[in-house]
């Protein structure tokens, strides 16, 4: 099982408003309590913090806001006494401006660095070298007064694009990874794995017919504009992959890959054999509430591509709860979905503060900090899946002392904190930890082998070794044929009590996953 950790907005230890390693040190017993196994840590690196650590100005050091790398060192020393794994967010498409690799290639064009990053020329008129469009919006190229040509930027202006076509760039790298491992980490979570190579002539991308242009929660038109045929997903990017595999495979460490990509075939080649270990699946944290799409896709998914990671909600996008209704319904909806994939392999990954079915939070217009809206490249602001978890219903809601956080507390309720959700049976957080314990303590949920049972409109239903899980996503009761024998049921959406037994056939309400194993 594993779990997100928005460092910037987990535990602040030393009341300076920031979240930092020794408070996740602090908390990784609740971590352990509730079954996770596996913990990514959003970057802890320098950073100028344009987009939120994403933006690293030195990959080998801690960010003093974070602390030394001797709280790194007990973060990690503590995390594996209590066996679990912890993941480090590497951002290889791009550095900071501010990066030292940067500082060099636009100050002087014979500088090793100035290959690092991708220059060109004007266009023939006199523009951008080519159409490519920046995820944050406008132009994915800048022009660089002092360097005299454009630099290509496929997020923030300040984020310029590393050249993964120079060898030098992929042996910083490596020996970046084997540093970090050494110290202790298991594993990498790598951002945007599928863009850091781009077609070496670049071409402009084609445009897509102007009424099959997504929107929906993906926020910028500007970039689903446009095929992105050029700017990432090349075919060689595989050689990257097995170079990063090299690295990590020896040492039996995790590469976990946050590919977006929706489509199983085209997600395929990104995970298992061929490329990284694990990769995200989007399909579910894309979307409002859908059933036929999440129980369609899901199969798709799985019938697809192989080494998917669960998730429903991220620093990157709206709540869960939030996007399926918001108050009881969504709350119900997001629990109903995480016991859906609780069971699918390979394994399902929370973010901070689902456990505790929060929904967005409240951020004033003039608080909003996140580049991407700020830039016009979406309509939705990152920040209100970004404040501070609710540990208590104190003023810094035991998240911090400082009267200043970095960041709003966002209009958290005292029924939404750890500790009154601790005291309450019927609470979402002791479903969450009922559910992670069933996964914990049943291993045919995590190692079975999966069979899809047939199933109505809006309902997937499958089976692990003797362990049977029915989500009904659908608006009305679905009446299911139970496979043969006596079944007793170990969860229920909305059921804090012990199980009771059933055969032959079960009614599941509405909106609800049922998991039964079998007598
Ligand atoms: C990933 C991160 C996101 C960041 C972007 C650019 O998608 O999750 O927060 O803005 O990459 O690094």
């Amino acid at each position: 099982m594993g779990y997100q950790v928005y460092v910037p907005s987990f535990q602040d230890s030393n009341g300076d408003g920031w979240g930092d390693l020794p408070g996740v040190t602090s908390r990784l017993g609740y971590l352990a309590d509730l079954g996770v196994t596996i913990i990514w840590l959003s970057p802890i690196h320098p950073s100028p913090f344009v987009d939120h650590g994403y933006d690293v100005s030195d990959y080998r050091a801690v960010n003093p806001r974070f602390g030394t790398l001797h709280d790194l060192e007990t973060l990690l020393g503590e995390a594996d006494d209590r066996g679990l794994r912890v993941l480090m967010d590497l951002v290889p498409n791009h550095t900071s401006a501010e990066h030292e690799w940067f500082g060099q290639a636009r100050h002087d064009r014979h500088s090793p660095y100035r290959d690092f990053y991708i220059w060109r020329d004007p266009g023939p008129g006199g523009g951008p070298p080519n159409n490519w469009v920046s995820r944050f919006g406008g132009s994915a190229w800048a022009w660089d007064e002092e360097a005299g040509q454009y630099y290509l930027h496929l997020f923030a202006r300040s984020q310029p694009d590393l050249n993964w076509r120079n060898p030098a760039v992929a042996e910083e790298f490596d020996s970046i990874m084997s540093a970090w491992l050494d110290l202790g980490f298991s594993g990498f979570r790598v951002d945007v794995p599928h863009v850091v190579l781009k077609h070496p002539d670049l071409p402009d991308n084609p445009l897509v017919p102007e009424d099959q242009v997504v929107t929906d929660v993906r926020g910028s038109r500007e970039w689903w504009r446009f095929q992105h045929r050029y700017d990432m997903d090349q075919p060689d990017l595989l050689d990257i992959y097995a170079r990063w595999r090299a690295v990590t495979a020896p040492r039996g460490a995790m590469l976990l890959g946050e590919v977006n990509i929706t489509d199983p075939g085209r997600l395929r080649r990104h995970s298992a054999d061929l490329g990284l270990d694990t990769v995200f699946w989007f399909g579910l944290i894309e979307h409002r509430w859908e059933p036929d799409r999440f129980t369609e896709w899901t199969r798709k998914a799985l019938d697809g591509a192989s080494g998917l990671v669960w998730v429903l909600s991220s620093h990157d996008r709206p709540r869960a709860p939030s996007r399926y209704g918001g108050g009881a319904t969504g709350r119900r909806r997001a629990l109903t979905m995480a016991a859906l994939t609780v069971g699918l392999p390979c394994f399902p990954l929370l973010y901070q503060g689902d456990e505790l079915g929060l929904e967005d939070a409240m951020v004033p217009a003039d608080q909003v900090q996140d580049p991407l809206l700020r830039s016009g490249g979406a309509t939705y602001a990152r920040d209100a899946a970004r404040t501070p978890m609710p540990w208590s219903a104190t003023p810094g809601l035991g998240f911090t002392d400082s009267p200043e956080p970095w960041i709003t507390l966002g209009g958290r309720t005292p029924g939404q904190t750890v500790s009154a959700q601790r005291r309450d049976p019927a609470s979402t957080l002791n479903a969450y930890r009922r559910l992670l314990r069933l996964r914990a303590d049943d291993s045919d949920l995590r190692h079975g082998k999966l069979r899809w049972l047939p199933a109505g409109q809006g309902v997937i239903s499958y089976v692990r070794g003797s362990t049977l899980v029915v989500a009904n996503l659908s608006p009305d009761p679905a009446t299911i044929t139970l496979p043969e024998g006596r079944w007793q049921l170990t969860f229920r959406t909305d059921d804090p009590g012990p199980g009771h037994q059933a055969m032959g056939t079960a009614e599941i309400p509405a909106e609800h996953t049922w998991i039964l194993r079998r007598d």
